[in-house]
């Protein structure tokens, strides 16, 4: 082995201000790129991603040359975070690299332009309008039409997909992991299989009560479309739950709404009634940080993101938050409309932005969550505090409704939440499975979809065969981002939100408190987003909750009297598929 030729901390120093630069040159192209695609953009962003990964790798690759047991503990977590810091190494060879690369941003560019004609229109329409069609529509012809005309997608992207498969298990065993699912599965500061089994831990706390969701949702369903549709003890079709990936369900609750007789409001109504612009939306996002104690977001955060569709381009749609120069440079990314989704989302985005910037103050290999789950529960911590009280305070909404309402406000959130829990859970699995090799090409459809009817109990329409490229039709696929961390999140979250319930002194109900305007909230909160990837994350929870320990006891309590209420309604209904 070659001797270092510094010594660990001032090779640090210079890493990390070499990959500050290079990070930033490389959002600068991709923000480019994502927001006006082009041949040129993709051509750009494709080699600053390429130079960030080289870099980083070699930068890697250098740092094992340090024996560890001249390592103080921050140096080796710095090395060690420093392996683990992209979603994508490069073979050394530099023509797979540059081929790994551009497959990548291929993947990317066609999900972003991906367009379907409803049967008899001739009008193409983008993922939005195609979600929105599954959201609002109620005839079953029309909705697996617009299913499967999205998921034909999948076709054009799964060459990609395949290669990029091969290419990035090499770059990823050169560094030392068995594969790329391995490696995404080290970032979590325990072993692979140790955390595999984390996931698997939390899942069984949760299962009991999806499944009791599913029961009511597919008999109600059943109710609506008629057994032949809808059989009794079988998966639902993934096309009548009101989302394109039957990720979460809560679009069908004007549907199921005739059994709760109980007042409730649709959030997207109130917006539209009262007029509230893209731009607005953001602004009540800021304004609940803002009373907890956070800074106003910076002048260029307004300026310099976009909110809305651009007429006349392509852009890449998928929400997503920016740190670009890893300081004050925040930007938020979305084809915003206004919707009660969408509201969510931005609460969801800010969370991002706001973490982003309390740990600006870090070195730069800290400059990211206590694992990527965190980063994730952050903002949807925060919308769990749009409670009808706080829609009234806020004036969105006149009265709120007496706690009567319980039942409705929880079934939106249970249809929301609970279903997108075995979801979040089976991406990951699924793609680890392809990285490991255990599914081969020639399986990626059939396994895609045992994997979904096993965890979700959903099922496509019929004919999905292995020209299909399902998993392709789901936006982190072919963008390479994990999902692991929204199914952590969902389940983190709640943690979160039961913490800062209790910091704010608040003594009622989980799901009618809202923390807004409260300073001993933020404080919590903020000593933690601080904190940054400083720690291992048990620590940060630590911080947050005092507990060192994910765990799915606030889920379950925020939603012990819907349990009750679905129990009771699900008598004599047989639960599972
Ligand atoms: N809201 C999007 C999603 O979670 C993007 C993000 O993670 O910020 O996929
Ligand atoms: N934002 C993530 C998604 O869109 C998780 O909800 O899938
Ligand atoms: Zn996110």
């Amino acid at each position: 082995m070659d001797e270092p030729e510094i010594a660990p901390g001032p090779f640090l120093e210079a890493a990390e201000a070499r990959l500050l630069e290079t990070s930033t040159d490389a959002n600068r192209a991709d923000w480019v790129y994502q927001t006006h695609i082009t041949e040129d953009t993709e051509q750009l962003s494709a080699r600053a991603l390429a130079r960030l990964i080289a870099e980083t790798t070699d930068l890697a690759r250098r740092s094992t040359h340090f024996r560890s047991e001249d390592l103080s503990p921050v140096e080796s977590r710095k090395f060690r975070l420093l392996r683990l810091s992209l979603p994508l190494v490069a073979p050394g060879d530099p023509h797979d690299s540059e081929e790994l690369t551009r497959r990548t941003i291929a993947m990317s560019s066609t999900f972003a332009r991906g367009r379907y004609a409803p049967h008899g229109t001739s009008d193409p329409l983008d993922l939005q309008a195609l979600s929105r069609i599954l959201e609002e529509n109620r005839n079953p012809t029309v909705l697996e039409d617009v299913w499967t005309g999205w998921h034909r997608i999948g076709r054009a992207i799964r060459p990609d997909f395949q290669r990029y498969v091969e290419l990035a298990n090499r770059g990823a065993r050169e560094l030392g992991f068995s594969d790329l699912g391995a490696m995404w599965r080290s970032k979590y500061d325990m072993p692979p299989d140790e955390f595999a089994r984390e996931t698997d831990r939390l899942w069984k706390d949760v299962e009991p009560l999806y499944r009791s969701l599913h029961a009511y949702v597919r008999r109600r369903l059943r109710e609506a479309y008629g057994p032949d549709r809808v059989p009794d003890k079988e998966p639902i079709p993934a096309y009548l739950l009101g989302n394109m990936w039957a990720q979460s369900w809560e679009a069908i609750l004007p549907w199921l709404a005739r059994d709760l007789g109980e007042p409730t409001y649709d959030l997207t109504q109130l917006l539209r009634d009262h007029h509230v612009s893209p731009a607005e939306i953001v602004r009540f996002g800021e304004r609940f940080f803002v009373s907890i104690g956070f800074d106003p977001l910076p002048t260029t955060f307004w300026t310099r993101s976009m909110f809305t569709r651009p007429a006349g381009r392509d852009v890449v749609c998928h929400a997503s938050a920016w740190d670009v120069d890893f300081d004050d440079d925040l930007r938020l990314k979305m084809c915003l409309e206004i919707t009660g989704e969408d509201f969510m989302v931005v609460h969801h985005e800010l969370g991002h932005n706001y973490y982003q910037r309390a740990y600006r103050r870090q070195p730069f290999l800290f400059r990211e969550s206590a694992h990527d789950g965190f980063h994730e529960a952050v903002g949807d911590t925060i919308a769990l505090s749009i409670t009808p009280e706080y829609l009234r305070e806020i004036g969105l909404l006149s009265e709120s409704p007496e706690s009567g309402g319980d039942i409705a406000l929880l079934l939106r959130r249970a249809l929301e939440k609970v279903a997108f829990l075995p979801f979040g859970l089976v991406v990951d699995e699924w793609r680890w499975r392809v990285f490991s090799g255990e599914v081969g090409p020639a399986e990626y459809n059939r396994s895609w979809w045992e994997m979904r009817e096993a965890r979700q109990g959903v099922a496509p329409p019929p004919g999905r065969d292995e020209v299909e490229f399902d998993a392709g039709a789901k936006y982190h696929v072919p963008a390479n981002v994990p999902y692991m961390r929204y199914f952590l999140a969902h389940i983190l979250q709640f943690q979160f939100h039961q913490a800062l319930v209790r910091a704010a002194g608040l003594s009622g109900p989980l799901h009618r408190s809202s923390i807004y305007g409260s300073a001993a909230a933020g404080a919590r909160l903020r000593a933690m987003l601080e904190m940054g990837e400083s720690r291992e994350w048990p620590d940060a929870l630590e911080t947050l909750t005092g507990s060192r320990r994910m765990d799915a006891g606030p889920l379950l309590e925020y939603f012990a009297p819907l349990r009750r209420w679905l129990d009771e309604q699900n008598r004599g209904t047989t639960l599972g598929w």
